[in-house]
């Protein structure tokens, strides 16, 4: 259920949440100093990170040092955390130079601190899920359940087969090492990618030829974290980006928040985002690294670790595709987020729906590899299974371009599945999976006063009634919202 009552706490909550769920700050918080003044600042930023980024440009070995560079920054950076976040809950007036819950840290060009807000329990002590929450099971156990799965002729069945497929094939170290060297180039080309893509400004957002599919985008984003999370939960965004994500979440009521991404400029851009955030009201670390192929304790400070995790939710927002390359690192992905992830915690997440990816490939004409329209294109490398059946389910590999946000960078299907079958086996447990269109439908017939939300971010089709349609429509029903749960175990 919805919490409601969570976000009827005022007029001026709601007022926020409109701003909020564009990923943009608040027009109160652009004004403030002139709006124009705050826009040009950010597009200087923006262009000094994309001149770092561009340096980086063609040049992997070079990206790979400065990510580790950025890491180990980042391991200095954060030291400190424990004794802040320590700070912070023993007392909120307590300074700090990233995070700080009601006392932000000022700069030249930060506003007044803001009104200080609740105090905040202390930070949990370290409880480490159980050895076996944390491993896969045993072959013997998985076979097993394999086999329970039965042998229909389904889709969904078929997919599991070809799962077993991949768990049970045999890698020589040539192939293996080829795959590595394959899994750093695409890891480098997603890297480059986000990185070299600005931080877009409130102005240049509005006139995005995809302004419609972005705020419907962040409008189920900000559903989705709504129905799941809790005020004060502490929060993990694997795949951060540049922060689009950190008002919302502001607006869930958070106490605190971990974001990682592979991008080491976005995250840069993610942390300038939190700190001229005027209203935060929860504290906030950023580290650069790989969180799908390495264990997250390769990137986040150990004392850091001991004070924060297990977390009471992991964000996965439109990147966990890129960990289905290999069985490898989509386990290794899931083990991320089941290590920290407290019982009865949440992983939430959006992707490509696999079911909307087969039905446009049985539509293909023979010899046809690609699909789109005027905002989006895919196009895969090897001819797509007509049978919509993913043998083995990793690997499947599709350039997406999207008008305006992403252009061309490889991404992998994700056979939902597989995805389902394989959580399990990290004590993860699906409790919501919808298309897109279907969460809009449901939750604003659920709880009408989504539809004052809807309206105020202009997610209005040309007649006037709710929702998005024409290309924008059909490009958003690529995708679908999840969500798991944290078995005991
Ligand atoms: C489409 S963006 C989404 C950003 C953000 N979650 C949002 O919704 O605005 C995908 C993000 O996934 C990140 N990413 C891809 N592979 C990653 C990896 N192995 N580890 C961490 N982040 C990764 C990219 O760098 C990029 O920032």
């Amino acid at each position: 259920m919805m919490p409601a009552d969570r976000n009827s706490d005022s007029n001026a909550a709601a007022e926020a949440l409109m701003a909020l769920m564009t990923g943009e700050a608040p027009a109160s918080e652009v004004k403030e100093d002139g709006g124009e003044k705050s826009e040009v600042v950010k597009e200087e930023k923006s262009e000094q990170l994309l001149a770092t980024a561009e340096k980086t440009q063609g040049d992997a070995a070079a990206s790979e040092k400065k990510q580790v560079d950025a890491a180990s920054q980042s391991k200095t950076e954060t030291k400190g955390i424990k004794r802040r976040i320590n700070e912070h809950s023993s007392s909120p007036s307590a300074s700090s130079t990233i995070t700080a819950p009601g006392k932000p840290a000022k700069t030249q060009d930060e506003p007044p601190a803001e009104p200080k807000s609740p105090p905040r329990s202390p930070p949990r002590k370290l409880k480490r899920p159980s050895a076996a929450a944390r491993r896969p099971p045993p072959s013997q156990q998985r076979e097993q359940h394999q086999q329970q799965r039965g042998n229909t002729g389904s889709r969904n069945e078929q997919e599991r087969r070809g799962e077993q497929t991949g768990f049970s094939r045999s890698r020589t170290y040539e192939a293996a090492a080829a795959q590595e060297i394959q899994r750093r180039s695409v890891d480098s080309v997603v890297r480059q990618h986000y990185n070299a893509r600005p931080d877009m400004g409130v102005s240049a957002r509005q006139s995005s030829p995809i302004i419609k599919l972005k705020s419907f985008n962040n409008f189920i984003k900000s559903v989705i974290i709504k129905r799941f999370a809790r005020r004060d939960d502490v929060v993990l965004d694997m795949g951060c980006g540049k922060g689009g994500d950190l008002l919302k979440w502001d607006i869930a009521g958070i106490r605190g928040y971990v974001g990682i991404d592979i991008a080491d400029v976005s995250v840069r851009q993610a942390e300038d985002r939190f700190r001229k955030m005027r209203r935060k009201r929860f504290w906030a670390e950023f580290m650069a690294g790989d969180a799908f192929s390495m264990p997250l304790t390769a990137h986040i400070p150990r004392d850091m670790y001991q004070a924060v995790f297990p977390v009471d939710v992991v964000t996965m927002q439109f990147c966990m595709h890129y960990a289905f390359e290999t069985e490898a690192k989509a386990r290794q992905m899931l083990e991320n987020v089941s290590r920290s992830l407290r019982r009865g915690g949440k992983f939430i997440g959006t992707i490509p729906s696999s079911d909307a990816i087969v039905e446009h490939i049985q539509k293909l004409p023979p010899g046809e590899k690609e699909w789109g329209n005027s905002v989006y294109r895919v196009r895969f490398f090897n001819d797509p299974p007509r049978d919509g059946m993913f043998r083995p389910p990793f690997g499947h590999r599709y350039s997406f371009f999207l008008e305006d946000a992403v252009e061309d960078v490889p991404e992998y299907v994700v056979p939902f599945e597989v995805f389902r079958a394989m959580a399990e086996d990290y004590k993860l447990e699906l409790v919501y999976r919808k298309g897109f269109h279907e969460v809009f439908e449901d939750e604003t017939s659920e709880h009408p006063e989504l539809f004052d939300i809807a309206k105020r971010m202009d997610v209005v089709k040309s007649d006037g009634t709710f929702g998005i349609e024409g290309d924008q429509r059909e490009a958003a029903g690529f995708y679908l919202a999840f969500a798991f749960e944290k078995l005991a175990g």
